[in-house]
C-alpha cells in the first residue's frame, strides 16, 4: 500500500526499481520488542520519492510513478536512481562511539593476544590512560582533522548519524576541548552525517585526582555544558574499573537536572550494580551490559540496551564470554529493546563499520538478519532519542537512506569484509559513491 504526504509539490529525488526496499517501518513511537524485531518491513519492486530533505511517498514502483504522473509533481529536474537488483534501506545509525581521539593501542595489542585482559590494561600510561595522555597533548586542529577523516570513511560504510563521547580529557580543560572538537565536527559535516554529543567526563578516575574531587568536578562542568549546547546526554562507565553504581546514580542524577539526557556504561567487566540506574533514572540507553543481572529486569523497561559486538571480538573474550551465544536472545525474549553499536575507540573496538558490527551481530551473538537490522537502524535510533526523525523509511522522516549492492538483505549478515554500500543518501542528498 503507498503511502503519500499529501501536499507535495515536487518530488527531487526518486528512487525505483528496488529489488528489496527494507523501510523497517511502524516502530517511531517505541522501538521494537520481541518478535516485531523479526519484521523489517520489505516492499519488492518498491520506491520511494523524496522531496527536498523529505521521504514523501513510498510503495511499489508502479504505484508511486502513478501517482507522481497524476500530481504532476515530477519534472526535468527529478533525479532519477533505479536500484534493480539492490536492496535500499534507512542509513545506518551508530549510537555509541568514542570517535575523537588520539593515537593508536596497537602496541597493547600483541600483549591481549598472549592473554592480557582488558583489566590488567586498566592503569597509568596504560589502557584508557594512554589515550588519555595522547588525547590531552593534541591540539584542538589535529583532533579536529583526524576526527573529520575518519567521519568521511564512517560515511562511506553507511552510517547516517552516530554519537561521539568525550571521556579522554578527564579534566576540565580536556574534556571541553573535545567537546568542541565534537561540536565542530556536527556544526561542519552535518550535510554528510549527523552528530549527536555526549559528556563523559565520568569515564575514569584520572590517577592525579581524588575520587571525590574528579566526581564534583565532573558535576560542576555539567551547567555550562547543558548551557553551550556542548552535549546532549551524559554518559558514566558505571564498573568496577571506575565508577560504583552510588556513584553513578550521583552523577547521571545531577546530569538529570542540568537538563541532560541519561546513557551510561554498564557492568562490563563484572556486575557493579548497573540494573539500579535503569530501574532509578530515565536512562535513554544503556550500553554493554556483559554481567548485568536479568532476574532484576523485568523487561519492561524504557532505556535500549545498546550491545557492543565489536568489543567481544577485539578482546577475544568470546570464550570467556560464551553467555553471549544465548544472551542477545535472552535480552529480545524477555521483552528488552536492543540496539547495535560499534562503540568505535582505540581501545575496545578500533572498528566504525556498522556493516562489521552487523555480521559480528549474527555471527557471535546469534541475532537474526532481522534483529540485526532493526537494531542498527529503528532501536539504534531510540538509542539516541532521535526516532521521529530518522531510523526508517517512512513518509515524514528525514531522507537518510543507503543503497546496497546485494538483491536480498540477509547477504547483509553473510559476506563480510567488502563494503556492500553503494551509494548513501543523507537529508535527500547523495553524499557518497562507492
Ligand atoms: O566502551 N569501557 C569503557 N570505555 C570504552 C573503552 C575505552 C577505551 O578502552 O579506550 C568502551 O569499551
Ligand atoms: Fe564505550
Amino acid at each position: 500500500m503507498i503511502q503519500i504526504s499529501e501536499n507535495t509539490k515536487k518530488i527531487d529525488l526518486l528512487i525505483t526499481d528496488i529489488t528489496q526496499l527494507i523501510t523497517v517501518a511502524g516502530a517511531s513511537n517505541s522501538p521494537k520488542r520481541k518478535s516485531e524485531m523479526d519484521d523489517v518491513g520489505v516492499i519488492e519492486n518498491g520506491a520511494i520519492a523524496i522531496s527536498g530533505a523529505k521521504i514523501v511517498m513510498v510503495g511499489e514502483t508502479g504505484e508511486v510513478l502513478a501517482e507522481c504522473k497524476k500530481r504532476k509533481i515530477v519534472g526535468k529536474k527529478t533525479k532519477r536512481i533505479k536500484t534493480k537488483g539492490k536492496i535500499v534501506m534507512p542509513g545506518l545509525i551508530d549510537p555509541h562511539s568514542h570517535l575523537v581521539h588520539m593515537g593508536s593501542r596497537a602496541h597493547e595489542y600483541k600483549a591481549k593476544i598472549e592473554g592480557t585482559t582488558y583489566e590488567d590494561q586498566h592503569g597509568k600510561g596504560k589502557g584508557i590512560f594512554f589515550t588519555v595522555n595522547m588525547t590531552r597533548l593534541a591540539s584542538e586542529e589535529d583532533l579536529y582533522k583526524k576526527g573529520k577523516e575518519t567521519l568521511e570513511k564512517v560515511v562511506r560504510q553507511g552510517t547516517t548519524t552516530i554519537e561521539i563521547k568525550s571521556g579522554y580529557g578527564l579534566n576540565r580543560e580536556a574534556e571541553m576541548k573535545m567537546l568542541q572538537v565534537i561540536k565542530r565536527l556536527r556544526e561542519t559535516i552535518k550535510n554528510k552525517i549527523t552528530i549527536v554529543s555526549t559528556f563523559l567526563g565520568a569515564h575514569a578516575i584520572p590517577l592525579e585526582f581524588k575520587r571525590e574531587e574528579y566526581i564534583e568536578l565532573v558535576i560542576k562542568m555539567m551547567p555550562e555544558i547543558k548551557e553551550k549546547e556542548l552535549a546532549e546526554f551524559c554518559d558514566i562507565f558505571c564498573d568496577k574499573l571506575a565508577f560504583t553504581a552510588e556513584e553513578s546514580l550521583k552523577i547521571l542524577g545531577e546530569a538529570q537536572k542540568c537538563g541532560l539526557k541519561l546513557k551510561a556504561h554498564i557492568d562490563q567487566t563484572s556486575d557493579n550494580g548497573g540494573h539500579r540506574l535503569i530501574k532509578e533514572l530515565p536512562m535513554v540507553s544503556v550500553d554493554h551490559m556483559d554481567f548485568t543481572d536479568l532476574e532484576k529486569l523485568d523487561g519492561q523497561e524504557k532505556s535500549v540496551v545498546v550491545l557492543l559486538p565489536g568489543v567481544t571480538l577485539h578482546l577475544m573474550e568470546i570464550l570467556k564470554k560464551d553467555f553471549w551465544s544465548k544472551r542477545a536472545q535472552e535480552f529480545i525474549s524477555k521483552g528488552l529493546a536492543v540496539a547495535l553499536s560499534t562503540d568505535y575507540n582505540p581501545g575496545s573496538c578500533p572498528c566504525y563499520s556498522m556493516q562489521t558490527i552487523m555480521k559480528l551481530g549474527a555471527c557471535l551473538y546469534r541475532m537474526t538478519p532481522e534483529q540485526v537490522i532493526n537494531a542498527s537502524t529503528i532501536n539504534a535510533a531510540h538509542a539516541i532519542g532521535r526516532a521521529n526523525e530518522i531510523g526508517s523509511i517512512e513518509i515524514g522522516k528525514k531522507a537518510d537512506i543507503i543503497i546496497c549492492d546485494i538483491a536480498d538483505y540477509k547477504d547483509l549478515v553473510n559476506g563480510f569484509g567488502d563494503n556492500k554500500v553503494e551509494i548513501v543518501i543523507k537529508n535527500g542528498k547523495v553524499v557518497a559513491e562507492n
